[in-house]
């Protein structure tokens, strides 16, 4: 800042100066003119010389300007108004001004400092020659002293206030970067205990800056892999009870068939329990296989152009025994042309079972259902209704998760998670509205 600032102030106050001089040298040149080259004696020229200095508070001398052959144009020392061992200036802008003739400006290194200088030529008439001539010089100077001196206070300061300034920086920066690391060790603690597996762990949401936003960012990337871990130890938890129980009761019927006493009958109910819950067994086994392989997205699909209303109709057939027995009517509502969509035929079947499944087993005897099948702005619909009492309001924001069940004895819960799964799986959408009365289940694919 110095070195830019300090060099530009100097020549302006050095300048300032040197107009101040050349002002008093317009002013005081009529007055000296009269007086310098002429008959008057030279003690009043030293008077007049002395009075002038001293009113306007700087040097003045009077110097004869010599035309030499071979040094060319030099300057003498005559009259001056400071004392004979001041005097030893060489004055080089009385030599410029008595060339060209013209009121010059200029400094010198004198013993003590610098000077500033303006010379004022004083010209006459050469009577031989005719032509005009410089033949003094008056020189008004004065040291530079106080210059040099306010410009080392302001360097000074200037030194003072960029030191002070540069520690207040190194501080400032100092204490930010510390705050700085203390906020993100606080960030990285978080993250190593939530990677450890302790989600209670708490991302420091302390100011709205970009570190701040990090920290929320992570806070609900950790409350989301709370819930996903809760959701996960749920799963497992749920998956071994409904595992563990038939193979408790398959345990239980094998010692009871074990009893030799045991009468044909019995013994035939006994079979027929242990040939339920192994049929239960292997149903949730493939059914926990399912989505456990759709939720990994390791699932494989084989789409094929696949008639929807063909694939409907040998479904619905195959619950044609369930259907009698639970004495109800499926109708189908397909529109006379096929309704084609690019999808996986087995897959789709399967929703498709899972949702007459449901139809039969969660309604009364006696419920009718609609199946219907259509297209519409790009998408296939398959649709399953039924007349019966409907789900429950608080159960069916849940319809979709594993477990979920109101039929304990009957159903693991698995169908509809596994549907839904199934339907995302596809990129098409499996929905459900409800009230009593009226149940339909839709599944809806990109056609
Ligand atoms: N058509 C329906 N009518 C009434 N309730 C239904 C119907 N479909 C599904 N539900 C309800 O949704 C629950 C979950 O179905 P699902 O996932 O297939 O499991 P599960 O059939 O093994 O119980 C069922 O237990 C039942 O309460
Ligand atoms: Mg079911």
């Amino acid at each position: 800042m110095s070195i830019a600032v300090l060099p530009g102030l100097e020549k302006r106050l050095v300048d300032a100066k040197l107009a101040d001089l050349a002002g008093i040298s317009r002013q005081y040149r009529p007055l000296l003119r009269r007086a310098v080259g002429t008959s008057l004696p030279q003690a009043a020229l030293k008077d007049l010389v002395r009075r002038t200095a001293d009113t306007v508070g700087v040097r003045v001398t009077v110097l004869l300007v010599v035309s030499n052959r071979d040094e060319g144009i030099t300057v003498e020392p005559g009259t001056d108004s400071a004392s004979e061992r001041d005097i030893s200036l060489d004055f080089p802008v009385a030599v410029d001004a008595a060339r060209t003739g013209r009121t010059e400006r200029g400094t010198e290194a004198g013993p003590n400092g610098r000077i500033g200088e303006v010379a004022e030529p004083f010209a006459f008439r050469n009577p031989e020659t005719g032509r005009r001539r410089v033949g003094h010089v008056v020189v008004f100077s004065t040291p530079l002293r106080d210059v040099e001196a306010s410009v080392a206070v302001v360097e000074r300061r200037v030194l003072v206030a960029g030191g002070v300034a540069s520690g207040l920086a190194l501080l400032a920066g100092f204490l930010v970067a510390q705050g700085l690391t203390r906020r993100v060790r606080g960030v990285e603690a978080g993250a190593r205990r939530v990677a450890a597996g302790d989600f209670s762990a708490r991302f420091p949401v302390d100011r709205p800056d970009e570190l701040g936003e990090l920290a929320r960012t992570l806070d609900d990337m950790r409350r989301q892999l709370a819930e996903l871990d809760s959701a996960r130890k749920r799963f497992i938890a749920t998956a071994s009870h409904e595992l563990r129980t038939p193979i408790f009761s398959l345990g239980g019927f094998l010692e009871l068939l074990a009893d030799e006493d045991l009468d044909s009958e019995t013994r035939q109910e006994f079979l027929g329990q242990v040939r339920e819950q192994v049929a239960r067994l292997s149903r949730l086994a493939v059914d926990l296989l399912d989505l456990s392989k759709l939720e990994a997205g390791a699932l494989e699909l084989r789409p094929e152009r696949t008639d929807i209303t063909l694939l409907a109709r040998r479904v619905a057939q195959e619950f044609i025994p369930a259907l009698v027995g639970h004495d109800s009517r499926l109708e189908l509502r397909v529109p006379g042309s096929p309704v084609e969509a690019i999808c996986d035929p087995e897959r789709v079947a399967q929703v498709m079972r899972i949702l007459i499944d449901n139809a039969i087993t969660h309604t009364p005897d006696g419920t009718d259902m609609v199946v219907s099948a259509s297209r519409r702005d790009g998408f296939v619909r398959f649709g399953v209704g039924d007349f019966g009492p409907g789900i429950r309001r608080t159960m069916l924001p849940h319809i979709f998760e594993p477990f979920i069940t109101s039929d304990d004895a009957l159903g693991s819960g698995l169908g509809l998670a596994i549907a839904h799964e199934l339907a995302e799986r596809m990129e098409g959408e499996l929905v459900v509205e409800s009230q009593p009365g009226r149940t339909t289940f839709t599944l809806e694919l990109p056609a």
